[in-house]
């Protein structure tokens, strides 16, 4: 039987993640249509340093629970009615939830897109013991055997939806396209994993080379660039593809990358617009006409729908990939801020993770994706801690 509290965690103003308290509350019962979720691990993702920060592109207020990606298992089924059935989750399932409940079909929803994902504008988060979660909005799992496979899991609702979205969403990405991956966090290393098995040749740069090889070595990216040392990296990326370019650029930087990703992507390329990292440019570069003198499709990418994380989980499943686990931490206050200080310091690769439920040390648990060319096989295997 579930308890009647839980300890659910909610910031209580937006000028840093110290504001981050717990708070015990009842455990929701859950409605006719939804199930009732025990969480086993949250990952985290720049998004909540920047809710918690308010450097995020809408306002979030009140006290609200952040984090939005959640894996965990279901112990209580809402009052079944003729209206809402939900045959296929019952008691003991283990499930992920995409980044919003309401967003499952397609892959573009306008700024909705963002309000309704879990623990933004408009709806608590998952950063709890317990939720209730419509049940048609869930993802069922193979069982999960141990810790370890609820924190891969929980990794995948908000990356590899942006990322599959930024691939598949509108032009699509072929085998044999060369895809430039800016930076190595969470979604930088989702989307180098999933275009190189997707049979792309990938392009990686970062601040740091340790970083650059992590991602050659343990996720299989082809190419590297230092953008520090290397500062006109769009050339770098022109000369690595003998004048042709990249045929899509994941941008996480925002206006302050955008400049080089236009002049790094190839003619037809297309440029997925997904974060806002990088610090403005001064002179913002003239997107109209450097797109249309190389046909480019400059595409702003907003999370995704329920049916692209299916589309991006059964890949993944197919294939065998998993995405890198930096590391855990516990489900208290001090470890999951000491986790968003983590973040916040940009010394990850992959993500970190907050694992409830399980008595999880603070530790290590690496296990990723190496790529063995293209559309090869990738295997399950535990590396040791990079260490940045
Ligand atoms: N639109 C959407 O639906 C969506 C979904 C998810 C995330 N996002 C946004 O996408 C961005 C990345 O999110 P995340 O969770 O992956 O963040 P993260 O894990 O904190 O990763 C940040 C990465 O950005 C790279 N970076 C920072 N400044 C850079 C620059 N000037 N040039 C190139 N790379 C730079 C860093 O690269 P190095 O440390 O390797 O140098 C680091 O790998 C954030 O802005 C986030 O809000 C948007």
């Amino acid at each position: 039987m579930s308890p009647t509290e839980q300890t659910v965690f909610r910031l209580t103003a937006y000028n840093g993640v110290e504001n981050l308290h717990p708070f015990r509350e009842p455990v929701p019962e859950p409605s006719a249509g939804e199930v009732l979720v025990k969480v086993r691990s949250v990952s985290l993702n720049y998004r909540d340093v920047a809710i918690a920060t308010s450097t995020y592109p809408i306002p979030v207020g009140g006290k609200v629970i952040p984090c939005c990606d959640v894996a965990g298992e279901i112990v209580a089924v809402g009052p079944t009615t003729e209206l809402f059935k939900s045959p296929d989750l019952i008691v003991g399932d283990a499930v992920v939830a995409p980044v919003s409940p309401s967003f499952l079909y397609g892959h573009d929803k306008g700024p909705d897109a963002l309000d309704l994902t879990w623990g933004a504008g408009k709806q608590d988060g998952v950063l709890r013991e317990y939720i209730a979660i419509p049940a048609h909005s869930l993802i069922k799992l193979p069982p999960c055997k141990a810790p370890r496979d609820f924190v891969q899991w929980s990794a995948t609702p908000c990356t590899v939806t942006t990322v599959w979205n930024a691939f598949y969403g509108n032009a699509r990405l072929k085998p044999g396209d060369t895809v430039l991956v800016l930076g190595t966090g969470g979604v930088s290393a989702t989307a180098i994993i999933l275009a190189k098995a997707a049979g792309a040749t990938t392009i990686v740069t970062s601040s740091s080379d340790k970083k650059l090889d992590f991602a050659q070595n343990q996720l299989g990216a082809d190419y590297r660039i230092n953008y520090k040392t290397t500062p006109d990296w769009a050339a770098e990326v022109q000369r690595i593809t003998n004048g042709k370019g990249a045929d899509h650029v994941i941008e996480v930087g925002g206006q302050g990358t955008l400049h080089q990703s236009l002049a790094a992507a190839g003619p037809g390329g297309v440029i997925s617009l997904i974060g806002f990292l990088a610090d403005p440019q001064e002179t913002p570069p003239n997107v109209a006409n450097l797109a249309l003198m190389k046909a480019l499709v400059v595409r702003g990418v907003l999370g995704g729908s329920k049916q692209q994380l299916e589309e991006g989980i059964r890949f993944m499943s197919a294939r065998g990939l998993e995405l890198p686990v930096d590391k855990v931490f516990a489900f208290k206050r001090e470890e999951i801020i000491a986790a968003l200080e983590y973040l916040k310091s940009g010394s990850h690769v992959g993500k970190p993770y907050v694992g409830n439920g399980w008595r999880l040390r603070r530790k290590p648990l690496l296990g990723c994706a190496k790529g063995h060319g293209a559309g090869g096989l990738h295997n399950r295997r535990d590396h040791s801690q990079p260490g940045f």
